[in-house]
């Protein structure tokens, strides 16, 4: 049988369960998603430790507006509030930072801090830290195919795929959701559609690097055979090239 590469090049990542950690512990979920900022500073990290190359997280969706007013605005604070204490260290561990989203609605604010840290980190290589943020996999197949549309040009798988908001990198070869639910979630619909999926029970603030060795390991163990027969994968699919 013919096994995935040990190592995926890129992972991405619904890192759920931030409420539910801090409901359990009678804490506000925001102090949930704060505590999400240091497993996410560990998972980045451990990526880079191990030779994962693209890490792709959803911090906001599309839909996270609809959740109360002040966890909206603790999310929006926290990125700030964020990017300003870690993006040094990021700097300095060869992390290239890029947002995907819809940058629109966001706030003068936050579209600055996001900005500031992908032109200060534009030139590192080691690790590609694609943060999803106000994004949703339907706004970007609908962004894709509406650039083609003004521009006249035909839409084709092709096309599309170079048109979508993640074009930069290859597809995630797996996709981790934590928090024990076994949902997409609107999460990178076209560029899932061959990758491993890894559910984990833990909740997001509890994923350490020894659960994300535990994910790498039950990938490393996947045949991929990106619609092939088992017979047919010698020598392995290969996925498209960086
Ligand atoms: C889902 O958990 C998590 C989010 C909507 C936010 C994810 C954000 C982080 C991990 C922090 C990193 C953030 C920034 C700003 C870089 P949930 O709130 O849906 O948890 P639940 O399912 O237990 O309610």
């Amino acid at each position: 049988m013919s096994k995935s590469s040990a190592v995926p090049h890129h992972v991405a990542i619904v890192m759920d369960g931030n409420g539910r950690w801090a409901t359990k512990r009678f804490l506000p979920r925001v102090a949930g998603h704060k505590k999400g900022v240091d497993a996410l500073r560990a998972c980045v990290r451990h990526c880079g430790d191990v030779g994962v190359k693209v890490l792709t997280v959803f911090a906001f969706s599309s839909e996270n507006w609809n959740r109360p007013a002040e966890e909206v605005s603790g999310l929006m604070e926290l990125l700030v509030m964020a990017l300003g204490r870690e993006v040094p260290q990021l700097q300095a561990e060869g992390v290239r930072i890029r947002f995907v989203g819809d940058r629109a609605a966001l706030s003068d604010k936050v579209r600055a801090g996001l900005e500031h840290a992908e032109q200060i980190t534009a030139s590192n290589t080691r690790l590609v830290l694609n943060i999803c943020f106000n994004y949703g996999g339907r706004w970007d197949v609908a962004q894709a195919a509406a650039g083609l549309a003004a521009r006249g040009e035909a839409i084709t798988e092709q096309s599309l795929d170079r048109a979508m908001a993640l074009a930069y990198v290859p597809d995630p070869d797996l996709v981790i959701r934590t928090g024990g639910e076994m949902r997409i979630s609107n999460f990178l619909l076209w560029q899932a559609a061959y990758s491993e999926l890894y559910f984990s029970d833990r909740l997001w603030p509890d994923f350490d690097g020894a659960a994300l060795d535990e994910a790498i390991a039950a990938y490393a163990g996947r045949e991929r055979r990106f619609g092939r027969t088992s017979g047919q994968l010698d020598p392995p699919a290969g996925r498209k090239a960086a």
